[in-house]
């Protein structure tokens, strides 16, 4: 397994460019299946996610190729309904392959998608949402079945009982073929969410409101979509990233190709932190800034601040010169870098969904371990600023968000070394 050698405290310079964003470009993988015509995906991302949805759509009887950087689609026959578990238990997010097969295909059987690190991830809002659209679903054996009347799913008012970013697109995805219209009320407000619905409507689709809380479907006959081509926004979680990066190493860098709206409840936060940037529409430049202050954060659905990039921020308040509260309340159990932390000088104190960390630390390198995608991250950043080097093991985890982290990072001067 590959393990990450990072030299800190790191100096960083020059500009980076995120990559189209992981959490839009899975579910507009997914919806592929809705459309028997060719599909063109733009400048896709290389990551083990999008690898793996890849492989468990062809399990399906998609046909596709990667052309450089672009993917070309072809879901002109579905032939087979059944999402495997070996295929699923890699990727949590096959799960939105469960509303486009039922409006496509009228039956699926897909894969509990089980837990993962950061929690049990259920998936109660979605079956509760397909089965007002008129799904039969039993669970059994850690599958899913389900199926529809002869007519296929039909239009419904949804109330959503939590903004679930995943509920949300699979009703909105299912919604398309349904007859009739669908509202999803309490919908998510991601922007992954809204890309998700121009991407629809761009294969002809009738979806309004995608970004806001209140969606609205009308059901179309398949034969009225048609071939699309369609790059998917830039990676907010990505971006955040990198912009934590230069505060933290106190180095000035542009960070590009995502659209700065997208955060700007992290940017609000960052800059009462003491962080400088200077904000354009597609990017940001990080200034040098002076001492920077602690932060009081509670993680919530869009536009609230986002759970994707708690881990970084974390890291980030252990160098604040005075004390940070951040609480998780989208996951259950995403602190698990905190032990991490601490064994590289952190001072945090965990109580439940609550952290406590202590400001002005030292970190020091040491060897670290990988266990979720965003904590990973986390790590990354904590050897930026630690003195020595610092070798992060398990690095398939990153590689399944994050483009050429390493690549990225030595462009900006880091001395990383991937072994
Ligand atoms: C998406 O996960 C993202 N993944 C996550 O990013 C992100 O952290 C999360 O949204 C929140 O923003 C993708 O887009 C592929 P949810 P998702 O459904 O859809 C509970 C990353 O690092 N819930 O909004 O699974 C659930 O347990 C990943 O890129 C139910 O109770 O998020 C969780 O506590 C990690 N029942 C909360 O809602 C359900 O039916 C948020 O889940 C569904 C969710």
């Amino acid at each position: 397994m590959d393990r990450l050698v990072i030299n800190g405290p790191a100096k960083l310079s020059g500009s980076v460019c995120v990559s189209p964003a992981k959490n839009a470009c899975l579910p507009i993988m997914t919806a592929c299946l809705l459309n028997p015509n060719p599909i063109t995906l733009k400048d896709m991302p290389t990551l083990k996610d999008v690898e793996t949805l890849r492989n468990l759509l062809e399990s399906l009887g998609v046909k596709s190729e990667v052309d450089q950087k672009d993917i070309r689609f072809d879901a002109g026959t579905i032939e087979s309904t059944d999402a495997e578990y070996e295929l699923v238990r890699k990727m949590r997010a096959s799960i939105l392959v469960l509303g486009p097969l039922l409006a496509r295909e009228r039956c699926a059987k897909v894969s509990l998608p089980g837990g993962c690190a950061i929690g049990t991830r259920p998936i109660d809002i979605h079956l509760e949402g397909l089965k007002k659209m008129g799904a039969v679903i039993d669970i059994n054996s850690g599958y899913v079945f389900a199926k529809t009347g002869t007519e296929g799913l039909v239009g419904a008012q949804i109330v959503l009982p939590f903004p679930s970013v995943g509920a949300t697109e699979n009703l909105m995805m299912a919604a398309v073929l349904a007859k009739g219209e669908t509202t999803i009320t309490n919908a998510a407000r991601e922007p992954e969410i809204e890309d998700l619905g121009n991407f629809l409507n761009a294969m002809g689709a009738i979806v309004e409101g995608a970004g806001e809380s209140i969606i609205k479907i009308q059901g179309v006959h398949i034969d009225k979509l048609k071939s699309v081509s369609y790059r998917a926004i830039g990676d907010r979680i990505e971006a955040a990233t990198y912009l934590i990066a230069g505060i933290i190493t106190n180095s000035e860098i542009e960070v590009k190709g995502f659209r700065t709206k997208d955060i700007a409840s992290v940017c609000d936060e960052l800059q009462s932190m003491g962080a400088v940037f200077e904000v354009a529409e597609d990017q940001i430049v990080v200034k040098k800034h002076d001492e920077i202050k602690g932060c009081n954060v509670d993680t919530a659905p869009f536009p609230g601040f986002p759970t994707d990039v708690q881990a970084q921020m974390m890291v980030l308040a252990t160098k604040a010169i005075t004390s940070s509260v951040i609480r998780e309340k989208i996951f259950e159990n995403r602190f698990m870098h905190v032990p991490e932390l601490k064994r590289m000088g952190a001072n945090i104190i965990k109580k439940g969904n609550l952290a406590m960390i202590e400001g002005s630390a030292s970190l020091s390198a040491a060897p670290v371990m990988c266990t979720d995608l965003r904590a990973s991250a986390a790590l990354v950043l904590a050897a930026l600023a630690a003195e020595g080097e610092t070798v992060i093991s398990r690095v398939y985890h990153l590689d399944r968000g994050y483009e050429n982290l390493a690549d990225k990072l030595s462009g900006l001067g880091v001395d990383i070394k991937r072994i």
